[in-house]
């Protein structure tokens, strides 16, 4: 799929620039045009800026004119489990009523049930319900977006999620990236037994993933009680040897040093860090290694938030995502992501902007092909209904995005 498309009459571009994360104070600078065109040719921005200063679009290309609205690059949803099977409406009422996750998780619900429901799941439903959460985070304007296995945690249904992810990254305008989270729980036939359950993701399911090239990253859920420091750097140093990048859920519930173990192996990104030290946070800073922000959790945890002030003023690249999953975030709702990033977690417009785009290209090795609008990028653009992206975060939990354009063709919306 790639399209061309010379888009004019647009009120403001408003995009971060580079094809590598932003981080620290380089964050809040973005590219901001008032009266802007972009001309995008089978499927890549050409050319993006002043409309005075534009190229005459080649015979043949479309113009469309974008009636002096917004236009930011399409969101990346960098941490996402969307394929799952079943729900578990009551664990979050339980929650409410103050039951802690780790505690429901300990009694043999949270991830566990939804193994239960995903392993009975057939591929046709897995796809089904997969790509009906895909439709909605289009029509939120994400372009990008990963998605998790670990909610088989045998070795069919592992791969059957990696799968139902490859087919539907080839029918649906969302390009899909699928991380291998063999270590999300402990399964029953490994029941207190987290060491040996690594070692048969290492064995029996990490070779067969990376052979037939089904994943590109490998993430752990790295937690007190869950997989500690030991197991989670076994697997990842398994699963760089096996050629995938590297993501941990690090620092969530209980700090144990995840972020800090992710510095030290070079992961792509760390994700959640609502507990992670002072230290760690610097030494991710040094090591390049994208901090993900998941207010969405937070906010459905009742957890304070991740300091992503400090993360930012620490020199982090940090990335803001979903985390859409059955159990401590039913939730895709980026919109509400960008209010709760501003009002909470005190980044700028600006920072939270480059945090949805460029940053989470960068939290999944893309950034060299998207994550902002300039030449030589995918042509993946939102045109919203608002005359600036300050409009992002300032309709709390509202969508603001009218048009969809995916690799230069619409995709979701009016022209
Ligand atoms: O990102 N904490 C581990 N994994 C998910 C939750 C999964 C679930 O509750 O189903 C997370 O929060
Ligand atoms: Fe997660």
């Amino acid at each position: 799929m790639a399209g061309s498309v010379f888009l004019e009459g647009i009120g403001e571009l408003a995009t971060p620039v580079g094809f590598s994360a932003r981080r620290g104070s380089a964050m809040s600078e973005l590219r901001v045009v008032s009266d802007a065109c972009i001309l995008a040719i089978d499927g890549v921005v050409r050319w993006a800026g002043l409309a005075s200063e534009a190229p005459e679009p080649p015979a043949g290309v479309v113009s469309v004119d974008a009636g002096g609205r917004a236009v930011v690059p399409g969101f990346v949803d960098s941490h996402a489990h969307f394929v799952f099977g079943g729900f578990r409406a009551d664990e979050f009422y339980w929650r409410a009523d103050g039951l802690p996750y780790m505690e429901i998780h300990a009694r043999g619900g949270g991830i566990r049930r939804s193994v239960d429901a995903t392993r009975a799941a057939s591929f046709e439903e897995l796809a089904a319900i997969g790509g009906k959460r895909l439709d909605t985070a289009l029509s939120l304007g994400v372009t990008t977006m990963e998605g998790k296995s670990g909610y088989g945690l045998d070795r069919d249904t592992e791969l059957r999620q990696l799968e139902v992810m490859r087919q539907l990254s080839e029918r649906h305008p969302i390009d899909i990236v699928p991380t291998y989270m063999g270590p999300h729980s402990v399964p029953p036939e490994f029941a207190g037994k987290p060491s040996a359950y690594v070692d048969f993701c290492i064995e029996t399911v990490l070779p067969e993933v990376a052979r037939r090239g089904l994943a590109r990253f490998a993430d752990v859920f790295c937690e007190k009680g869950v997989f500690e420091l030991e197991d989670s750097r076994r697997f990842l140093e398994a699963a760089a040897r096996a050629g995938l990048g590297l993501k941990m859920h690090a620092d969530e519930i209980v700090r144990i040093g995840g972020a800090g173990l992710a510095a030290e192996l070079g992961a792509t990104s760390a994700d959640h860090l609502l507990k992670a030290s002072a230290e760690d946070i610097a030494a991710m800073s040094a090591s390049g290694t994208v901090a993900t922000v998941l207010p969405l959790t937070a906010f459905s945890l009742r957890e304070p938030y991740a300091d992503a002030r400090g993360m930012i003023d620490a020199g982090c690249a940090v990335a803001l995502a979903s985390d859409l999953n059955p159990g401590s975030c039913y939730s895709q709702a980026i919109p509400l992501a960008f209010a709760l990033a501003v009002l909470q977690m005190r980044m700028s417009p600006e920072e939270a902007l480059c945090a949805a785009t460029l940053n989470g290209a960068a939290a999944l090795g893309m950034a060299d092909s998207v994550g902002s609008i300039e030449a030589g990028k995918k042509a993946d653009f939102l045109i919203l209904d608002a005359p600036s992206h300050l409009h992002l975060a300032y309709h709390v939990g509202m969508n603001q995005v009218r048009s969809v354009y995916k690799s230069g063709v619409l995709v979701h919306g009016p022209k």
